[in-house]
């Protein structure tokens, strides 16, 4: 279930109250996570570009969405002033869950620009993060955090026990925020990656679906819910200009 507080997120629309850079006055600045589709895949493609030294290409996303069963990816719009958001669709219950969901397509001068985005695929007990990045200009605000949360909110809906991941043993950005999230490290793939023969941490949580894990993660995500409010607000680090 969606974590609600004074505002809808996490799945439907992160409204965050901001003062105006230049007035003082309110405004809200939206931040909604969705399903991945087609449009989307060029503005994800650049953000792999921005985000990582091996990026996937545009095509390799296209063939997850198309292809694959087991996968789920999730976008986190920013939405652009005047532009209405389409609110998804009710979820289906457990087992309809498991079936595809048909795209939804937003006409493309409609569709708020894509700040981030992550992945997983399912794969019965354990969940396994095949993705996670922020444009390199909005991170630093709970954004990527969220990200993770719109993904382990899918692994526990679709009953997995554990989520799994692999990261460069140089990342330590990354591995921060996934200790934070009880992920600890169980083992190394040497040489994982091909540009650099880096190795990768393999990281695994704690059983997701226990009612310890469920409580600190409430927790986690409140607070998040507040350095969200307060770094977006106190800094106003999303650069308007950036996509408007
Ligand atoms: C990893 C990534 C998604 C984090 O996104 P972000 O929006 O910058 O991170 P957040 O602001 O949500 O921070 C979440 C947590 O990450 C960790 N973190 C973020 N920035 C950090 C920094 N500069 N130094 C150390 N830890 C940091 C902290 O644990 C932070 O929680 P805290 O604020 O309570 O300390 C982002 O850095 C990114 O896109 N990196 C490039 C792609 C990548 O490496 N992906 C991971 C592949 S395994």
């Amino acid at each position: 279930m969606p974590l609600r507080m004074a505002a809808v997120w996490f799945g439907a629309t992160t409204m965050t109250r901001v003062p105006s850079a230049d007035t003082g006055d309110p405004r809200v600045i939206p931040f909604h996570l969705d399903r991945m589709n087609m449009n989307d895949l060029e503005e994800v493609a650049e953000i792999e570009r921005d985000a990582y030294s091996l990026p996937w290409p545009s095509s390799a996303y296209r063939r997850e969405l198309r292809e694959n069963k087991m996968a789920y990816y999730l976008v986190l719009r920013r939405r652009l002033p005047g532009v209405k958001v389409e609110e998804p669709p009710p979820r289906r219950p457990f087992p309809f869950s498991l079936l595809p969901q048909p795209p939804r397509s937003t006409p493309a001068a409609h569709r708020p620009a894509v700040v981030g985005h992550g992945g997983l695929w399912i794969m019965l007990d354990e969940a396994h993060i095949t993705t996670i990045a922020v444009r390199s200009a909005y991170r630093g605000q709970g954004l990527g955090e969220l990200v993770l949360c719109g993904l382990i909110d899918h692994a526990q809906e679709m009953h997995s026990k554990w989520v799994t991941l692999e990261v460069r043993v140089s990342n330590q950005v990354a591995q921060q925020l996934y200790r934070k999230y009880g992920f600890r490290q169980a083992g190394i793939r040497p040489r994982y990656y091909s540009d650099n023969r880096e190795d990768a941490y393999v990281m695994w949580t704690e059983d997701i679906q226990t009612a310890e894990y469920k409580k600190k993660y409430a927790e986690l995500k409140r607070a998040l819910q507040a350095k969200i409010a307060e770094r977006v607000s106190s800094s106003i680090i999303v650069p308007t200009t950036a996509l408007e």
